[in-house]
């Protein structure tokens, strides 16, 4: 689809559900904490299951083909795995469900994973290489300086305000040479560069993934290099995600298309189930008309 009409379309519909929900109160709502988000995760497990992955897998598909198949999930874990060797430390930080977790400990038997979360890890078949702890990320004091060859974070450290005290701890626990591989969002520019119906849609997917406010290319990889990691290369996957968010754009509009039902069930369900409906609407035309990128980030400790 044209980017200008996508453009178009965040436009309308910013203005189509304004007539039927009130979204500056959606935009305020919960502040964004810790237990803001693990309260979002673990009420919308089920929604994750039911409608993203019934493996357990939270991030979006990298279609490079253009065409949705559900094997595209791989792509991020299988990234990671091509920096892991014989044993190495390899850490996640935000492993959800642990889908990813477990399915590289079991690629890699001889190295050792260990997951943080602020969510317990349910799955109950464990591999004997892998060690989970609910915990916040932003503090490792469990690991060494220089004690860790791999870490890597998927669509997670979005949900963080501040994002130079998690990076400052993965610098210190990163072995020299050591690498951290990112998967999140950016804008294209700074949120104050973007028309109000634009900064709308931003805070609206923001609130919707109970992130904090997307912050933009510039000042992530800012981030990346105050705290002394080099940006080794980074890469715009937003095309391949289209498909994946064709997807649930689709599911999202059979609601948000029909007021009545939307006020219904927006009176009747909780905002962090609702919220997610308006980011899963709102979703591939951000990432079509250029607002909003999905970036892979190689990071390196020199
Ligand atoms: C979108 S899910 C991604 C899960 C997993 N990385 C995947 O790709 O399937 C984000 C996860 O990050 C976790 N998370 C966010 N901020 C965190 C923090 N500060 N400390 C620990 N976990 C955090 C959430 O609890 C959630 O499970």
């Amino acid at each position: 689809m044209n980017p200008h009409y996508s453009n178009y379309l965040l436009h309308a519909k910013v203005d189509g559900m304004a007539k039927f929900l009130r979204l500056e109160k959606i935009i305020e709502g919960e502040k964004n904490s810790l237990d803001q988000i693990s309260s979002y995760y673990r009420f919308n497990e089920w929604a994750y299951r039911r409608f993203h992955s019934h493996d357990g897998f939270k991030h979006f598909r990298i279609s490079a083909n253009g065409c949705f198949a559900d094997e595209d999930i791989y792509h991020q874990p299988d990234a990671v795995s091509s920096f892991i060797k014989p044993g190495d430390v390899v850490v996640e930080l935000g492993f959800g469900s642990g889908a990813n977790l477990l399915y590289l400990a079991r690629c890699h038997p001889d190295a050792t994973f260990i997951g943080l979360d602020l969510l317990p890890l349910k799955s109950k078949d464990v591999p004997e290489n892998v060690s989970t702890y609910q915990q916040d990320y932003s503090n490792l004091s469990r690991f060494e300086d220089n004690s860790v060859d791999v870490m890597y974070a998927f669509e997670t450290i979005v949900h963080n305000t501040d994002k130079e005290k998690i990076y400052r701890e993965v610098r210190r626990v990163l072995k020299p040479g050591g690498v951290m591989v990112v998967y999140d969002y950016a804008l294209s520019a700074r949120y104050e560069a973007f028309d109000a119906h634009i900064q709308k849609a931003i805070a609206l997917i923001s609130k919707g993934g109970a992130a904090a406010m997307i912050e933009s290319l510039d000042e992530l990889n800012a981030h990346y290099t105050n705290c002394g990691l080099t940006l080794e290369k980074w890469t715009d996957y937003t095309r391949e995600t289209l498909p994946d968010l064709k997807r649930l754009e689709r599911k999202a509009a059979k609601i948000l298309r029909r007021p009545r039902l939307a006020r219904l069930i927006f009176r009747l369900f909780s905002q962090q189930f609702t919220s997610n409906i308006i980011m899963g609407y709102l979703g591939y035309d951000a990432g079509n008309a250029g607002v909003i990128y999905y970036v892979e980030w190689v990071l390196r400790k020199p």
